[in-house]
C-alpha cells in the first residue's frame, strides 16, 4: 500500500438463510458502483477456487460431517478468502462487500450447533488474519417468513430445521447489542426498496460522508 493509497471498506451481510441478505448486498454494489466506487462482491463460503471447493464439501457432503470438522471448514476457506482475495483489495484501496463473514460461524456454528463461542472467536481470529468488517448489515425477520422465502431446493444447513434457525436468529440480535456501532439490525420485512434506502443512508453517513 503506498502512503497515498487509504484501506478499503469492508462491508459484510449477516442473517438467517432467506433473510434477503443477497438481494441486500448485490443492490448496495451496483450503487456504489454507480458511484464510480472501486467494489468488488465475495459469497461465503467460498469467493476463490479453492474457497468453492471447501463450499462444495460443506453444503454437499453426503456424509455425516463433525460440527468441529464444519466450523474448521468454514474459517479455512474464509482464511483462504481473506488472505488471497479479500485483503489485497482492501490494501489496494478498493472496497468490498462480502455475503457473510466470520460471524456467521459465530452465528451458527455457535448459536445454531452450540459450539464454544470463545473457542470460535480464537480460530476466527486467526483465519481472518485479524481482519474485521467497518460495517456489517444483520437482515432480521421471523423464521416463519424466512422459511417462505427460501427456495425448495435446500443444502445440508438450509435443512437443519427452524429451532436451529431460531438460535442464529437470537445469536444475531445479541451481537447487535453487543457491537451496535458495527452491527446494523435492519427489519427485513420491510419491501426490498425500503432496505436498500436505510443501508444505502447508513453506508453514505457513516462511510462515506
Ligand atoms: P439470502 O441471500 O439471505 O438467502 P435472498 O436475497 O436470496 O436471501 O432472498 C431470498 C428470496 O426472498 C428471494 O426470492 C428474494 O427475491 C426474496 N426477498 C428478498 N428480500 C425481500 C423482501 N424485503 N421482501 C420480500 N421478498 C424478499
Ligand atoms: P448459501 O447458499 O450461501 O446461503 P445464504 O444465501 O443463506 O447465505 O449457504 C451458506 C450456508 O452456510 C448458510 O446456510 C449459512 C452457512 N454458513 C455457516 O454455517 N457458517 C459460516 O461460517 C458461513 C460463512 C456460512
Amino acid at each position: 500500500m503506498t502512503e497515498s493509497t487509504s484501506r478499503g471498506k469492508f462491508i459484510t451481510f449477516e442473517g438467517i438463510d432467506g433473510c434477503g441478505k443477497t438481494t441486500q448486498a448485490e443492490m448496495l454494489l451496483e450503487l456504489l458502483e454507480k458511484q464510480e466506487l472501486s467494489i468488488s462482491f465475495v459469497r461465503e463460503p467460498g469467493g476463490d477456487p479453492i474457497s468453492e471447493s471447501i463450499r462444495k464439501l460443506l453444503l454437499h457432503s453426503e456424509e455425516i460431517m463433525s460440527d468441529r470438522a464444519e466450523a474448521l471448514l468454514m474459517i479455512a476457506s474464509r482464511a483462504q478468502l481473506t488472505d488471497k482475495v479479500i485483503l489485497p483489495h482492501l490494501l489496494n484501496g478498493r472496497w468490498m462487500i462480502a455475503d457473510r463473514y466470520a460471524d456467521s460461524t459465530l452465528a451458527y456454528q455457535g448459536g445454531g450447533r452450540g459450539l464454544n463461542s470463545t473457542a470460535l472467536e480464537e480460530i476466527n481470529y486467526f483465519g481472518t488474519y485479524t481482519l474485521k468488517p467497518d460495517l456489517t448489515f444483520f437482515i432480521d425477520i421471523s423464521v416463519e417468513e424466512a422459511n417462505k422465502r427460501m427456495s425448495v431446493s435446500r443444502d445440508r444447513i438450509e435443512k437443519e430445521g427452524q429451532e436451529f434457525q431460531q438460535r442464529v436468529r437470537d445469536f444475531y440480535t445479541n451481537l447487535h447489542t453487543k457491537e451496535p456501532e458495527r452491527v446494523m439490525l435492519i427489519n427485513g420485512e420491510n419491501s426490498i426498496d425500503a432496505i436498500h434506502n436505510e443501508i444505502s443512508s447508513i453506508v453514505s453517513e457513516k462511510l462515506i460522508s
